[in-house]
């Protein structure tokens, strides 16, 4: 157990999907966290920069989860300020949840080795919890998946590994100066990961290919705030070309294990009921 671990780990995003699971984790070990949230104590806002000391006053260790992207324009530097604020505060060990194929989550990642950190960097593929946790669990549950996005694979990870690789990089020594890519062990179109959760959930939900247009006229009915709507149109059309199209040794060579396989996923996340109607 490293030292930096004995003073409280302040947790960004710790009551999302990462961010919760590493909480539960570090809790279950005995060791002290502070939710870095709007809801947290003190309260931590991206969008207010004085809340950013007060959440940093007395910690060991930073785990930096970016809201609500890191694609979004501005991002880096907001995590460039935050990361340099950090170190001019004492707190030098800071772990960065980025994204695969991102330039502006790239940009991140060099802003936050530029601030003088202990960095690690967990480079991620997309979360198999955005199924169910997130954007894509009302349309499971209408019955049908509508996306701009064909027979692309992308590797899918667990918000699980993610969370047992942040455990493992903030209390083992070895990972600073570390990136790794975590990635699922498989890749699978978002019509199949579509599928293996109707096989799962025993419903028989669909998959449509839609076209960008459609798309955002979709996002546009929903009356979801604007920034999601550039968010998720971004993601579609940038990040998922393609580029993704590979897997990688992340969680195998952070945890000593292969990541867990989206059937898994689909198959614990079936049984808790949620995409049941
Ligand atoms: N989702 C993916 O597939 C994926 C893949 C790779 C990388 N990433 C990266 O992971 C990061 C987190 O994404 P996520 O989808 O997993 O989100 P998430 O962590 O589930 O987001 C929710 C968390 O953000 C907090 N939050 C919301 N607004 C905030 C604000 N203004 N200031 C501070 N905290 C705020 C929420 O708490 P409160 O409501 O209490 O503030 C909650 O703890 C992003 O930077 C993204 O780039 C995501």
């Amino acid at each position: 157990m490293i030292d930096t671990v004995r003073k409280p780990t302040l947790i960004l995003g710790g009551t999302g999907k990462t961010g919760r699971r590493l909480a539960d984790r570090l809790t279950a070990q005995g060791l002290p966290v502070r939710i870095g949230s709007r809801s947290g104590t003190p309260p931590f806002d991206w969008e207010n920069n004085t809340t950013w000391e007060p959440a940093l006053d007395g910690v060991g260790a930073v785990y930096i989860s970016y809201y609500p992207d890191l694609a979004v324009p501005g991002a880096a530097e907001a995590v460039g300020a935050f990361a340099r604020l950090a170190v001019e505060r004492g707190v030098r060990r800071l772990v960065l949840l980025s994204g695969r194929g991102e330039t502006e989550a790239q940009r991140a990642e060099v802003m936050l080795k530029a601030s003088g950190a202990d960095w690690t960097i967990l480079r991620c593929a997309w979360f198999a919890q955005n199924f169910s946790e997130s954007f894509l669990l009302d349309p499971l549950l209408a019955g049908e998946v509508a996306l701009p996005v064909g027979n692309v694979g992308e590797p899918f990870v667990d918000a699980e590994d993610i969370a047992d690789a942040a455990v493992t990089v903030l209390t083992r020594q070895g990972h600073i100066g570390q990136l790794y890519e975590l990635t699922g062990p498989r890749l699978l179109s978002f019509a199949e990961a579509v599928a293996e959760i109707g096989k799962a959930a025993g419903r028989n939900i669909g998959f449509k290919q839609i076209s960008h247009a459609e798309f955002a006229a979709a996002i546009a009915a929903h009356a979801l705030p604007a920034e999601f709507a550039w968010l998720l149109n971004e993601l579609f059309t940038e990040v998922l070309d393609g580029r993704n199209e590979v897997l990688a040794d992340g969680v195998e060579r952070v945890l000593g294990r292969a990541p867990r396989d989206f059937s898994a996923y689909a198959i614990e996340t079936a049984a808790t009921g949620i995409w049941s109607n």
